[in-house]
């Protein structure tokens, strides 16, 4: 009996060391932890329960027959991150480069099923070369079996990729179709066609780290969600993030203890809009006043930084923000800002995170650019996500909210729940002086006339209660006061029940 465990022990050791220690040795080098100190980093200590630790690959071609390491260049499980259940894989570049071979997909794939059948998170840890070149096409077919639960697992459990390593080819597709990608600044990179493709091709020199890295993909191209200093301020940033959402679409998101008074005011709210309405302000500030303690997840920080999403908690619960940013583009509703907010706002629905949208916005960015990239189609993504989301909606107007960016950015007509503005709110179709230049052109040469007008529609529409007169705004709050607002309304919707007519999908401007 004794050397019936020994052997399963010996195997045990054999299987953990991956590559070796000489590859361990090289990982560690390029500043990159190994799959297995990944996984460990990520999970509660001691949680984690491996699967298919003993599979090898098939491979006979090439003189692979010489070398079948177990567990393929991948360590796959389940555990824990702080008491949730999460499942995860880990590519380890030590074994063939992390590449995936037919085995390595099953192995994905294995926890992947398990993950959506048991309702909770898949964390996928990306470190490979690609398409194991020996296998050939059943390299790509493993691919294509991980894309299908990808696709079939969106909407109904999280899915997190963590970019730490390379990620190249077609490869990236699927960490593309999950919902949060994270990567490490220096150590990770993503693209489609590399830097020698794309030299042959296009006749352009770039570096991997220009072509596909953590600041090219967290600023440039909006990929990732996220980028960090190294892999363990990523690992411990993803745990905080798997705190904020649910389980599974079944389940509401976590309600965590919290020490924050729901009724607190903040007096310094009252003179956070500048009297000069041409004057930006930080919205951020607002949102670190009403959330619990402070804590805010940012998702996508460095791109459309003219918009603001990301999750915070009230009263212990889980809410999404989308807020328009006063200090970039003035907070105008562009392309890049509409298309990232509502993949927030949708992923928000499909997982009932309530949503909490504060809005100064002056409208769209005018520009040829704007109109030739297709703003028409990119702006109705926005309008399309909230008008179809059935989780609860409250939506705080704080200054501008002008035109058709006030109908998009969560407007009682979108199905608001509740819809308070501060008394410093401007709801029209658009600021005084472009109304004023439109209805009296043939006076603007008279500037006392044209002050007199401006100042007219200024009286008329510089502010919130010609939208309360007509119920389109539910109250007109005190700033001070919104914390308390925001999670009564909240608190009140918690039963909310909105469901859309049937259909088999619908149709979003894509
Ligand atoms: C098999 C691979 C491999 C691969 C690397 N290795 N990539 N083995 N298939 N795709 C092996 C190497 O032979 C080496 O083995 C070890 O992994 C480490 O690789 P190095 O090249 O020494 O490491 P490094 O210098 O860090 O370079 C990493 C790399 C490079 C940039 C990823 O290995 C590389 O370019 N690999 C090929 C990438 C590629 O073209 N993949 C196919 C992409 S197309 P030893 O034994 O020496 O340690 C694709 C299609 C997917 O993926 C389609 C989905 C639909």
């Amino acid at each position: 009996m004794h050397d019936i465990l020994q052997e399963l022990a010996d195997r045990r050791a054999a299987a953990r060391m991956g590559g070796g220690e000489r590859r361990i040795a090289a990982q560690h080098a390029k500043g990159k932890l190994s799959a297995r100190e990944r996984v460990e980093l990520l999970l509660d200590d001691g949680s984690f329960e491996e699967f298919d630790t003993f599979v090898a690959h098939r491979c006979t071609d090439f003189g692979m027959d010489d070398s079948r390491p177990w567990g393929d260049g991948v360590v796959t499980g389940w555990g824990t991150v702080n008491g949730r259940l999460v499942y995860v894989f880990s590519q380890d570049f030590t074994v063939f480069g992390g590449s995936l071979s037919e085995t390595h997909a099953n192995k994905i794939c294995k926890i992947m099923d398990m993950a959506i059948q048991n309702g909770a998170p898949i964390i996928g840890i990306n470190d490979s070369g690609g398409a194991r070149i020996q296998e050939g096409v059943m390299s790509l077919a493993g691919y294509a079996e991980v894309f299908q639960r990808n696709i079939l697992g969106s909407g109904v459990v999280p899915q997190i990729s963590l970019i730490m390593g390379p990620c190249a080819g077609g490869a990236v597709y699927s960490p593309a179709m999950t919902d949060f990608i994270f990567m490490v600044r220096d150590s990770s990179y993503m693209f489609v066609t590399g830097p020698d493709v794309v030299k042959t091709v296009t006749n352009e020199v770039v570096t991997a780290e220009e072509l596909g890295g953590a600041h090219t993909h967290t600023t440039k191209s909006s990929v990732a969600d996220a980028a960090f200093e190294d892999d363990l301020e990523l690992l411990a940033e993803t745990r905080r993030l798997i705190d904020f959402l649910p389980a599974s679409n079944r389940e509401k998101p976590p309600v965590r203890p919290f020490f924050d008074d729901p009724a607190r005011v903040e007096p310094s709210l009252d003179t956070l809009v500048p009297d000069n309405p041409n004057q930006p302000y930080d919205m951020k500030e607002l949102i670190l006043k009403i959330a619990d303690e402070g804590d805010f997840f940012e998702i996508q920080e460095g791109f459309a930084r003219n918009i603001i999403t990301g999750f915070i908690r009230l009263e212990g619960s889980t809410v999404g923000v989308v807020a328009n940013q006063p200090m970039v583009l003035a907070g105008c509703l562009d392309i890049d800002s509409a298309r990232k907010a509502a993949r927030f706002v949708r992923f928000c629905d499909a997982f009932e995170i309530p949503i909490l949208t504060l809005v100064d916005v002056p409208g769209f960015l005018p520009g040829t650019a704007q109109e030739y990239d297709g703003i028409i189609k990119h702006g109705a993504k926005l309008l399309f996500a909230y008008g179809e989301a059935t989780v609860p909606k409250v939506t705080v107007i704080t200054r501008k909210a002008y035109g058709g960016a006030y109908v998009v950015m969560a407007s009682k007509h979108l199905r608001g729940d509740f819809n308070y503005a501060w008394p410093t709110s401007e709801i029209a179709v658009m600021g005084a002086k472009g109304a004023v230049e439109i209805l009296y052109r043939s006076e603007l040469d008279d500037a006392d006339k044209i002050a007199a007008r401006t100042s007219d529609y200024e009286d008329r529409f510089a502010n919130p209660f010609v939208a309360a007169e007509h119920g389109f705004i539910d109250e007109v709050i005190m700033p001070q006061s919104t914390r308390r607002r925001v999670c009564r309304a909240f608190a009140s919707l918690r039963n909310k029940k909105l469901s859309n007519p049937w259909k088999k999908h619908d149709n979003i401007p894509l």
